[in-house]
């Protein structure tokens, strides 16, 4: 296994460009199913979850050909039927498959994402939605099978005991657009990922209208068609890498930095004590470049994570690293994923003053974190850990990074660019590891498929 040893201390300044959405990537891919056109994303990250929903794609009959981060889906084969578990126990956002298959070739058969480390995550909202448009769902094996000939649409209310859900939305949205008739989701998460989505889909002919509301009308269309379409930059990584200058005090222009989808972030780190502006107010605020800098003590916040608009859960872990240092004491609930704090205990082991009380910690400010050997056990945790370490005095050792190159390319090269240090080592020998590189193959058009590389 890997981990990250990080030399603490040293502010972060410089610039650097933030990375195409993981999680708008993820159910783009997947629409990828619905139709018999070949789709050309561009800017997919090139994470090892989106290696995973290659893989699967691939399991399901699509031909995936890339280049950097362009990548080309085109469906080759539309009688393979069934994600494995396999593949699905590797990436819970396997199950945004489900729709586009059942939508489209009436029949799929995917495995039951099981608990994760962040908590349960359960796709209940998901069958209902499909099952209330028609569909026979049963469970067999671990596997569920849900049938339908032809989709009808309806109305559905989508909420949950934890407000709306995000990929329980894509797969309704996605299955809604081949079915007969209109479909309303009430309740509807209202998350940039999904509008992204809803805007790929409406280029391949789909009729969807209020994507990014709680209320979302999709009209049935037989046929979508092929397009290219380009992914909205990664909310979560300009969260992170702005959160990392503020937490090392240092002065940071992030490009391509999606304003409007983080102001409930901005807001606060502006009530932190952060310097948070755009560069040149000129630039489209969903892709501007923003400078981050901070100098003297933070201010304590409260803060609760909430569906878009409001605080991302997959940010919580990261601005607590830098509560750490706040001058008084702060308070963190997480209204998403209520066990979400694996980070918790091993910031303690660096010198933080966390208490959890279910699913709210207090978090008591101090002066320095001291760096410790820490364990990442979840994606969004690890950022977190390595940001402390980052700010800590005198060496860090994050082990099981694996987690963390889930969601940020080669994380380490990014926050070295910015003057970070930190080293790949393998965990057993303390070696040095390098990069990997990416996969090139050649220019892609939306001409037919040439080459293969999901199988
Ligand atoms: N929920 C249910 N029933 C369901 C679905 C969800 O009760 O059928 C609950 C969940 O247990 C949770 C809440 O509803 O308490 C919200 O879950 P949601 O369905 O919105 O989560 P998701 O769609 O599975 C996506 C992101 C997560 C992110 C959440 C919340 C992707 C691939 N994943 O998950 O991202 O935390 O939305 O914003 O888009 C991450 O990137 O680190 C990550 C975990």
């Amino acid at each position: 296994m890997q981990a990250f040893r990080i030399q603490g201390g040293t502010p972060l300044t410089g610039q650097l460009a933030v990375d195409g959405s993981k999680n708008a990537a993820l159910p783009l891919m997947a629409a990828s199913l619905l139709s018999p056109e070949p789709v050309l994303l561009h800017g997919v990250p090139p994470l090892a979850d989106v290696n995973n929903m290659v893989n699967l794609l691939g399991e399901l009959g699509v031909q995936v050909e890339r280049q950097d981060r362009d990548m080309k889906l085109s469906v080759v084969d539309e009688s393979r039927l069934h994600a494995r578990y396999d593949i699905v126990k590797t990436m819970r956002a396997s199950i945004c498959t489900l729709g586009p298959m059942l939508a489209r070739r009436g029949e799929a058969r995917i495995s039951m994402p099981g608990g994760c480390a962040i908590g349960d995550r359960p796709v209940d909202l998901h069958l209902r939605g499909l099952e209330a448009m028609g569909a026979d769902i049963t469970l067999e094996g671990g596997d569920i099978i849900a049938r339908a000939k032809r989709l009808k649409g309806t109305t559905i209310f989508l909420g949950g005991p934890f407000g709306s859900t995000v990929l329980g939305t894509a797969n309704i949205m996605s299955a809604a657009v081949l079915a007969e008739g209109v479909t309303i989701i009430e309740s509807a998460a209202c998350e940039p990922e999904i509008a992204d989505l809803a805007r790929l889909l409406n280029a391949m002919g789909a009729c969807i209208s209020g994507a990014g509301t709680p209320r979302v009308t999709i009209k049935g269309v037989d046929e979508l068609h092929s397009t290219e379409h380009h992914v909205l930059p990664d909310r979560i990584v300009a969260g992170t890498l702005a959160i990392g200058a503020a937490l090392s005090k240092g002065d940071v222009q992030l490009l391509d930095f999606p304003w409007d989808h983080l102001l409930a972030l901005t807001h606060l780190l502006q009530e932190i004590g952060v310097t948070v502006e755009r560069v040149d107010p000129n630039e489209p605020c969903d892709r501007c470049t923003v400078r981050v800098a901070a100098e003297g003590a933070f201010n304590p916040v409260l803060f609760t994570t909430q569906p878009y608009p409001g605080f991302p859960t997959d940010l919580q872990a990261q601005l607590m690293a830098l509560l750490c240092l706040a001058r008084g004491n702060s308070i963190v609930t997480e209204k998403i994923y209520p066990d979400r704090f694996m980070h918790v205990p091993e910031l303690n082991r660096m010198g933080a003053k966390l208490v959890r009380q279910g699913p709210t910690v207090v978090v008591q400010g101090v002066p320095e974190l001291i760096g410790a050997p820490v364990m990442a056990s979840d994606l969004r945790g690890s950022a977190s850990l390595i940001l402390a370490g980052i700010a800590a005095r005198g060496e860090t050792i994050v082990s099981r990074v694996y987690h963390v190159d889930r969601g940020y390319f080669r994380l380490e090269e990014q926050l070295n660019a910015l003057g970070a240090q930190i080293q790949r080592v393998d965990s057993e020998s303390g070696e040095v590891i390098g990069g990997v590189p990416c996969v090139v193959t050649r220019p892609l058009s939306l001409e037919a498929p040439t080459i293969a590389t999901a199988h």
